[in-house]
């Protein structure tokens, strides 16, 4: 595991970018951590990193946002993962092949999650802009890129 710190929103959107340069067409990055952790600010500082212009929202209402930049990147939330009906309808496989995904509450999607993937939880610290991201790679194609990733994140890294 990487842990990182931040100690502001512009921190955490940097931390993004930084891994937004390491990413490849199907892979999917799972955001962990209560409500106002961070996970849309997150998504937004790795989407304008791949030159993405359309304003990040948050997709809580809807099944998922497609943003096109240099890559394709869609953004999920699974918050109400009841909303997102059977794991048929999210059609997640054929989703997964087309950029790279980010899943907000993805945690609640385990079941039905590729094998391969990067989990960031975000915890609250103590200040009320202080916040601690945990990086762990599941699957062999983050181990094969973990040199790269400790790298990227190297302002930030704690541990
Ligand atoms: N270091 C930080 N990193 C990220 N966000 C921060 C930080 N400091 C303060 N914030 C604030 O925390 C809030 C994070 O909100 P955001 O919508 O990204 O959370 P979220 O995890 O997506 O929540 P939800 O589960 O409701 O979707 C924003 O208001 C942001 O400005
Ligand atoms: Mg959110």
């Amino acid at each position: 595991m990487l842990v990182c710190a931040t100690h502001h929103v512009d921190h955490t959107r940097a931390v993004a970018a930084a891994i937004a340069g390491l990413v490849e067409d199907g892979d999917l990055i799972v955001l962990v951590g209560d409500l106002g952790a961070g996970k849309t600010h997150f998504t937004q500082g790795f989407a304008r990193a791949r030159a993405v212009t359309d304003r990040v929202t948050s997709p809580t209402f809807t099944l998922a946002n497609r943003y096109v930049g240099d890559i394709v990147i869609n953004h999920l939330d699974a918050y109400r993962v009841e909303q997102l009906g059977e794991a048929e309808d999210l059609a997640l496989p054929e989703l997964l092949e087309d950029g790279v995904t980010l899943i907000e509450w993805g945690d609640n999607l385990t079941p039905i999650l590729p094998m391969d993937r990067l989990e960031v939880r975000i915890m609250l610290g103590h200040g009320d802009d202080d916040r601690r991201l945990e990086f762990t790679g599941v699957g062999p194609g983050w181990a094969l890129r973990w040199a790269d990733l400790e790298a990227a994140v190297a302002d930030w890294r704690v541990a």
